[in-house]
């Protein structure tokens, strides 16, 4: 069915990236198998140039750096706009990269969770990421609400550990009226399940339900078109397929029609005030019409220059070239577990490509966390997730095909 996986780096026509990715040495000297893209990407060599020229401005010129460096500070964040919106699917004025994903969380919350008497309710995975769960339920206290009651969990069917869409919009059908916001993730950080996003949004906005997404593990893993699904806002952090670094900055999206909407509640901050008129240091607040105006402060110009190094990286690859070879490095590495399996794992992922990302999720049958000492020792980086699950992302930009065919020959060595 497959061809060597040699003859497939060989004919690959994304593998000159891998060169462009620092990728860590085991003690024999030899490359990691690195597969734990989706908890923190790798470093592009051209983050150091990045950030050095901004430190360099500083270092020179410091102040003036705002106006006249190299890349001028002020407008700093704007150089990422085009090509965020290129990634995502959206409009430039519907794209921001500011703070971190659980405060963009907040941020947007504050403007798209307005829960009233009978609309008071958050449908969330039942197993979303844990800071999504704290941030939900912190929000409805806030709102002087119960989360017993205002909290709606969508779980698997029993046996099963990914949701159906069908019993997404059976809830959503049956439940909307009460519920004022759907909170979903792109993709499940557990199982790597990416979810449906249009028929959620379509099912959620026919009840009158505002939809959000947390594409902590969408962006740079799928293609997505958040305008033309027209997903309400989204939030994601940079450090994971973005490679932007540890604690990078993160990004948020709001859709076109709520930009100017001026009944929405919303925090303000000097950085979302418009650009023409924010230093005559008046107290007329005056929004940037674009998503800007959800910004508060004036943003890491370090933390950016690390992303735009990235961002430049997947602007010339282009995800949808990226996401070609994604599907098939990953159906490889899914071909070869099932070739190879003793009985001994699951992979919990759907076996739908259209249904996940890189990610294969395997559970281990028994002695899990042994196994992945072993894989840690014989130069596998990837994930252990309680109770039983090992993730493995093998990410387009810099993974092999050889990489996927060592890993399993690993995995499965008695
Ligand atoms: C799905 C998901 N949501 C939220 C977070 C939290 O992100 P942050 O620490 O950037 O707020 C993570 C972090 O890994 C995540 O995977």
């Amino acid at each position: 069915m497959f061809k060597s996986p040699k003859d497939l780096d060989l004919f690959d026509p994304l593998k000159q990236y891998r060169e462009k990715f620092f990728i860590p040495k085991q003690k024999n000297g030899e490359d990691v198998i690195y597969l734990a893209g989706n908890s923190l990407g790798l470093q592009p060599k051209t983050v150091r140039e990045h950030v050095e020229q901004e430190l360099l401005d500083w270092e020179k010129i410091a102040l003036e750096g705002h106006i006249s460096a190299k890349n001028p500070w002020l407008p700093y964040h704007e150089f990422l706009t085009d090509q965020t919106a290129r990634l995502v699917g959206a409009k430039p004025e519907e794209v921001v990269s500011m703070n971190a994903l659980t405060v963009n969380l907040h941020l947007l919350f504050v403007s798209f969770y307005r829960p009233t008497n009978k609309r008071h309710r958050i449908l969330i995975e039942s197993k979303a990421f844990p800071s999504d769960h704290y941030a939900v339920q912190s929000q409805i206290r806030f709102h002087g609400f119960d989360v017993e009651t205002s909290l709606v969990e969508m779980k698997p069917r029993g046996g099963e550990d990914t949701i159906r869409t069908e019993d997404i919009e059976e809830l959503i059908e049956r439940e909307g009226d009460s519920i004022a916001l759907i909170w979903f993730a792109g993709v499940n950080y557990y199982s790597g399940q990416a979810f449906e996003f249009e028929r959620i949004t379509k099912a959620g906005h026919k009840k009158g339900c505002v939809v959000g997404f947390d594409l902590a593990h969408a962006t740079g893993n799928l293609v997505m078109k958040l305008h033309e699904w027209e997903i309400d806002f989204a939030v994601w952090c940079n450090y994971k397929y973005m490679n932007a670094g540890p604690g990078a900055i993160g990004g948020a999206y709001v859709h076109e029609k709520h930009l100017n909407d001026q009944s929405l509640p919303k925090f303000l901050g000097w950085w979302g005030h418009d650009k023409e008129t924010r230093f005559l240091m008046d107290h007329k607040y005056i929004a940037i019409p674009t998503v800007e105006s959800w910004q508060l402060s004036n943003p890491p110009i370090l933390q950016l220059a690390s992303l735009k190094a990235s961002l430049d990286i997947f602007d010339s690859a282009g995800i949808n070239e990226l996401r070609k070879k994604s599907e098939q490095l990953t159906s490889y590495l899914e071909y070869l577990i099932k070739e190879k399996n003793d009985n001994t794992v699951d992979i919990i992922t759907p076996q739908n490509i259209n249904e996940r990302g890189c990610q294969l999720s395997l559970r281990i049958k028994t002695n899990g966390k042994d196994l992945y000492q072993r894989l840690l020792n014989e130069g596998v980086v990837c994930d252990w997730r309680e109770p039983d699950v090992i993730r493995v992302a093998p990410v387009p930009l810099y993974n092999s095909f050889e990489d996927v065919f060592n890993f399993t020959n690993i995995l499965f060595k008695r």
